[in-house]
């Protein structure tokens, strides 16, 4: 098979996004409350675990992104990762809404917005911020956890009905 190449320096935009496209990865929303005391959230596919001692993930931000500068510094958020039936909060969360949290059951863990209906919840406390390129990387200290079965939610190629089906998976790590 013929590949495509390409060699930086002037890697086209389209190019780098195409091939990151190619990743498969879960989808999460991110929330936190903002300094007026309203909750905000987006959705990323930018989500990893980072560290097991501190258990820690790490998150990754548009400057672009209305929550940018809240997640940026709170002391708190939350990452919800999204099941397969929640492609409806993903489209919502991947907005520009004026109210995301209209249409979605949520409540507030302590001063963090938290989905009810997600399978995985991780409360976790704001540990280091950095910029780099055009975008903010959060890491965040796990201090509470909340699992439920589910299928997942994931994205390939810029679809994100694409689905890890419990029945394909063959092996275990
Ligand atoms: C599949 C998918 C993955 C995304 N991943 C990220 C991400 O990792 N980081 C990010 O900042 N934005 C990501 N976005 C874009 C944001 O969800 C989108 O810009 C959103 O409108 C930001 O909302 P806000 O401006 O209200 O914060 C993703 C969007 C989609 C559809």
């Amino acid at each position: 098979m013929t590949a495509t190449e390409n060699v930086a320096p002037g890697m086209p935009v389209a190019t780098f996004t195409d091939a990151m496209s190619r990743l498969v990865s879960g989808l999460a929303v991110v929330t936190t409350r903002q300094a007026n005391g309203r909750p905000c959230g987006l959705l990323v596919s930018s989500i990893c675990s980072y560290s097991v001692d501190p258990p820690s993930v790490l998150v990754v931000v548009d400057h672009a992104s209305r929550c940018r500068d809240p997640l940026a510094h709170c002391a708190e958020f939350g990452v919800h990762v999204l099941g397969h039936t929640e492609e409806r909060t993903a489209r919502t969360f991947a907005s520009r809404g004026v109210d995301k949290f209209a249409d979605v059951g949520w409540e507030w863990d302590g001063a963090v917005p938290r989905l009810c209906a997600a399978p995985i919840y991780l409360r976790c406390t704001t540990t280091a911020v950095f910029d780099h390129g055009d975008h903010t990387v959060l890491i965040g200290e796990v201090t509470r956890t909340a699992l439920t079965e589910a299928e997942p939610l994931v994205c390939y190629r810029r679809l994100f009905h694409w689905r890890l089906r419990g029945s394909q998976v063959r092996s275990t790590l």
